[in-house]
């Protein structure tokens, strides 16, 4: 790590001991212009895990600087030498995944097959971006009329900001950080205030790679803050800002798209979702447990592609439900880092309190808790895994993305009934459907309103994949061929 003149503040003792905790300007760690710093939790235990450096304003300001003056140079480097600085990436992450899981389960709460899990899956996005930055597609033809010779050249958009959430601490940065390296692009990346502590860690491995091939390490700029405002308001107004990527809440993805409209900004947005999941007649039931307990477990049911409506068919609903309940009511709650954990806390204390007042609602308006229910005795930010039956779809519970482990089960009749409630949201991330019957499958990819769908499978993210939703879920991908356009501009030379 390099040294730096004003020292940022250090972490706690539970986590490695030379994690960095300030900003990351220019390739030096530093402490915030201000001094000031904000505190990091602990969600199983409540307790402060460290202090990291709050970024303010002209914080933000210097690290566009640094960006800036480091793509002049990031563009012009080899897109041969940016896939190996990547693969180089992807086996630091490797190599360090039980240091990097135990700090997601630290500050984010995840059991730590989870968090190894995660890891798994950055390193996955890092690899497959090594991989695209030397496949580049552009374009070379003589123009119809025959009059002169059509060049499409990919061009890298320039400095990008990444704001990225606390569900997925280095998942989240790796989709976007890896193709904007990839494509030539330098970065300032928001981590979420919650889970600021992986991002430093992935941070440092990235500056450290890049210092050691004397590649510009000012292309990676990390600027935590307890005020996101504070760094978007800024960046955002600023014309060296070319490229916005944010994944979040719809409500903050809006407000940002409106302050990105004034600079003509590129942007792409991986916002909320409501994800339907349904259970057909004719569906493997053992497999659509299963799967339900995978769509809706993963990280406490905290992820936009979370299964947050069982849609099941009144053939199979009873049993559906009883095997559902029962499979619930298998798992262990505890801290990550217990052995034998199956599902973690969730983030905050607002967390837990909101999913309180949606499960209240329902059973105040009718629903039947089957399981769970309530909070666990003792401190840290737990709910039981729930059930609700006999939900209605003007529920809140239904209505609203719950971020937590309820799974509300609805019933339906028809398959064009169950297509009908599975579309009735904004919201059009990903749906997950059981079935065996081909033909029903083909009709769902026609009727389905989302951005993904999972049939007879309760995951469906990987890096080689398009990731991205429609409606008030978002707009563009990340991931797969698609996920690196979103950082480069077609430039078109007629000759
Ligand atoms: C998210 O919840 O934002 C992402 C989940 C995933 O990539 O699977």
């Amino acid at each position: 790590m390099t040294a730096s003149s004003s020292s940022p503040p250090t972490a706690g003792s539970a986590l490695p001991a030379d994690l960095p905790t300030g900003l990351l300007i220019g390739g030096e760690w530093r402490a915030a212009g201000s001094g000031g710093t904000f505190a990091v939790h602990d969600p199983a235990t409540t307790d402060v895990l460290a202090e990291v450096s709050d970024a303010g304003e002209q914080d933000a300001l210097d690290a566009l600087t640094a960006a800036d003056a480091a793509f002049r140079e990031w563009r012009t480097v080899a897109p041969r030498d940016r896939s190996e600085l990547l693969r180089a990436v992807f086996e630091a992450i490797t190599a360090r995944t039980d240091e990097i899981a135990a700090v997601i389960t630290a500050e984010g709460g995840k059991p730590l097959a989870e968090s190894r899990a995660e890891v798994a899956y950055a390193a996955d996005y890092v690899r497959w971006f090594a991989e695209q930055a030397v496949r580049m597609e552009g374009l070379a033809r003589r123009a119809p009329a025959g009059t002169h010779h059509q060049l499409v050249l990919r061009k890298p958009v320039g400095p990008a900001l990444l704001i990225t959430p606390w569900n997925f601490p280095i998942a989240m940065i790796a989709r976007k950080l890896a193709p904007a390296l990839a494509a030539g692009c330098s970065v300032v990346v928001k981590p979420a205030q919650l889970t600021p502590l992986t991002t430093a860690l992935v941070a440092e491995i990235v500056r450290a790679e890049l210092a050691a091939r004397h590649l510009p390490t000012g292309v990676v700029n990390v600027v935590p803050s307890s005020s996101a405002s504070r760094i978007s308001r800024p960046l955002l107004a600023d014309p060296r800002l070319r490229k916005l990527s944010f994944t979040g809440s719809t409500e903050v993805g809006a407000s940002l798209l409106k302050q990105a409209a004034d600079g003509i900004l590129r942007t792409s947005m991986e916002l909320g979702g409501n994800a339907p999941f349904l259970v057909f007649d004719d569906a493997d039931l053992d497999a659509a447990v299963e799967g339900a307990v995978a769509a809706k477990m993963r990280n406490s049911g905290q992820t936009c592609v979370a299964a947050n409506r069982f849609l099941v068919q009144e053939g199979v609903a009873e049993e559906f439900t009883a095997r559902l309940t029962e499979a619930f009511g298998r798992l262990v709650v505890g801290p990550g880092d217990r052995p034998g954990t199956t599902v973690g806390p969730l983030i905050q204390q607002s967390a837990v309190d909101r999913v309180t007042e949606v499960v209240q609602q329902a059973d105040d308006a009718g629903a039947q808790v089957r399981v769970g229910g309530m909070r666990p005795e003792g401190r840290g930010w737990f709910y039981l895994p729930t059930v609700l039956d006999g939900v209605t779809p003007d529920m809140r519970v239904v209505t609203e993305e719950v971020f937590g482990p309820v799974a509300p089960v609805l019933r339906f009749g028809s398959e064009d009934e169950g297509v009908d409630l599975a579309n009735a949201t904004p919201f059009g991330l990903v749906a997950y459907a059981y079935t065996r019957d081909v033909g029903r499958v083909m009709r769902l990819t026609e009727r389905i309103d989302a951005g993904m769908l999972g049939v007879n499978r309760g995951m469906v993210s990987d890096a080689s994949a398009p990731f991205g939703g429609v409606k008030r879920s978002g707009l563009g991908r990340e991931g797969g061929e698609a996920g690196i356009e979103e950082y480069v501009d077609p430039m078109y030379v007629a000759l």
